[in-house]
């Protein structure tokens, strides 16, 4: 299959184009073929953009959006099977994850589709002023323009859409430039919006990457919004690039999850398995820090390294299958050579450990130390490390002992203790007796620190994605 950037409706994939391949990781197979934009694309996507918001989107009314949503939510419905194999085929992603992440998706249009309706102003106490006894104040939401979306290969359906549905909801119009490694479902994602009769300028697919398209779709004048989910280097680089755009960085977390004493295990160890080896740990908010009391450390660690071994690892396309591969080799590889620097350096492998082409064992770590890169850095690989704490205050500064501070997850009975700890941890989001890896699509998702700038989770994304327009009125007798 070939597929090409869609502007305006139109696909652009001539032959003569430049192509990159997506392969499976799995089995290295061919997914897709992509014929690449080039810079005169690239500027014709946005000036469409950009004309449609003006003569159309910025115009349309809120029950038009919310009907659009509502609609791609439905004929997503339809093609869950081929959304969810599609995800599987270029993300390696186990398929009953990959049907999840549809789900998800057609609950994120929905929520969408209900948030268009109830994008509100204010009215301002214009007398609360001296002098302000005669006037009328209020606010309304307005749409910003042109949205650049620049979306990642870990969930290249849902976190798309946690960038478009809202812009869409809001009035926006989107260029969006998938990663290159999961094009596909991308493309059959606009191609669905389409068909939900949403205007064709409104979303423009420029295929290509970082350097050749996210660079300059960044920089330029007629965007009015950037938000990117990725890696930090990226996001510093857009973040520098961005001028005064607005910008919403969603970016990386080595996340940690606290187990108190009083710790329900039963509860705690296999959600904890599927926190930290999910998607094979390539999720951002995946369990990266696991500190654990003293008092249960052995019989915590025992237990975890049982039921991790009893994943069922293999081809992504079986129901069964729990684990599958990393997105590419290298990744792979990359995260090996974090393994056995720390191992170098004293720390254990209690499980797995061992990497083959795209396959990297679930790995379980301990006696590590905080400079490791396994610790200090955000891993995005299936490798986790239990660590023994003794006392409150020791766990909360090891936890926020991070230039990261995206999600927690901490574990006990003590609801006086849960919330200390909750209010003193450097983090966007905590979970109490949950995994930092749980995310609900509805409530606010994002960093503090070095894991990034605003909040997703729709309602939060679509504040960002208006600006807020001040009308004033003088009554004169
Ligand atoms: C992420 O990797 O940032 C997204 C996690 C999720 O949506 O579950």
């Amino acid at each position: 299959m070939r597929i090409g950037s869609i502007i305006n409706g139109e696909e652009y994939k001539e032959e003569t184009r430049e192509t990159m391949t997506a392969n499976n990781p799995y089995n290295g197979e061919a997914v897709v073929d992509l014929a690449l934009a080039k810079e005169e694309d690239l500027n014709k996507a946005i000036d469409n953009c950009y004309d449609t918001f003006h003569r159309t989107t910025k115009k349309m009314p809120a029950h038009e959006r919310a009907d659009i949503l509502l609609k791609a939510s439905e004929l997503m419905g339809e093609r869950l099977d081929d959304f969810a194999e599609t995800i599987t085929k270029e993300a390696g992603k186990p398929l009953q994850f990959s049907r999840a992440e549809v789900k998800r998706s057609m609950q994120v249009l929905r929520f969408a589709a209900e948030e268009a309706k109830h994008i509100q102003g204010d009215v301002i106490p214009m007398d609360a002023a001296i002098g302000g006894a005669d006037r009328l104040g209020f606010t309304k939401r307005v749409p910003l323009g042109v949205v650049a979306a620049i979306t990642p290969f870990n969930f290249p359906l849902n976190l798309t859409l946690h960038k478009i549905a809202p812009a869409i909801a809001a009035g926006n119009t989107i260029v969006l430039k998938p990663a290159e490694k999961t094009p596909l479902s991308a493309y059959k994602l606009v191609r669905l919006l389409h068909e939900s009769g949403l205007p064709k300028g409104a979303l423009n697919l420029v295929l290509g990457t970082g350097k050749e398209i996210g660079d300059p779709l960044v920089k330029h004048d007629k965007v009015h919004k950037v938000t990117f989910t990725g890696s930090l280097p990226v996001g510093k680089q857009i973040r520098k690039n961005a001028g005064f755009k607005k910008v919403t960085l969603e970016l990386g977390s080595n996340s940690p999850n606290i187990l108190f004493e009083d710790a329900d295990l039963a509860y705690a160890i296999p959600s904890l398995v599927k926190g930290s080896f999910a998607f094979s740990g390539q999720v951002c908010i995946s369990a990266q820090r696991i500190y654990v009391h003293q008092n249960i450390y052995e019989r915590f660690l025992k237990e975890f390294v049982r039921q991790t071994e009893s994943l069922t690892i293999g081809d992504p396309m079986n129901e069964e299958t729990d684990f599958g591969p990393m997105i590419n080799e290298d990744e792979a590889k990359r995260a090996k050579t974090w393994i056995d620097d720390a191992v170098n350096h004293g720390a254990n492998v209690e499980t797995g450990g061992e990497q083959e082409g795209t396959m990297l064992q679930p790995t379980i770590m301990t006696n590590v130390k905080s400079d490791m890169k396994i610790i200090a850095e955000e891993v995005f690989a299936p490798i986790v490390s239990v660590i023994p704490f003794t006392s409150e205050n020791q766990v909360i500064q090891k936890s926020n002992d991070s230039t990261y501070g995206l999600q927690a997850g901490v574990f006990t009975q003590d609801i006086d203790r849960a919330f200390r700890v909750a209010d003193q941890l450097e983090m966007g989001g905590v979970w109490i007796n949950e995994i930092s890896t749980y995310r609900q699509d509805n409530h606010p998702y994002g960093g503090v620190k070095q894991s990034g700038i605003g909040r997703e989770g729709v309602k939060y994304a679509l504040e960002d994605m208006t600006e807020l327009k001040f009308y004033g009125i003088k009554r004169n007798s």
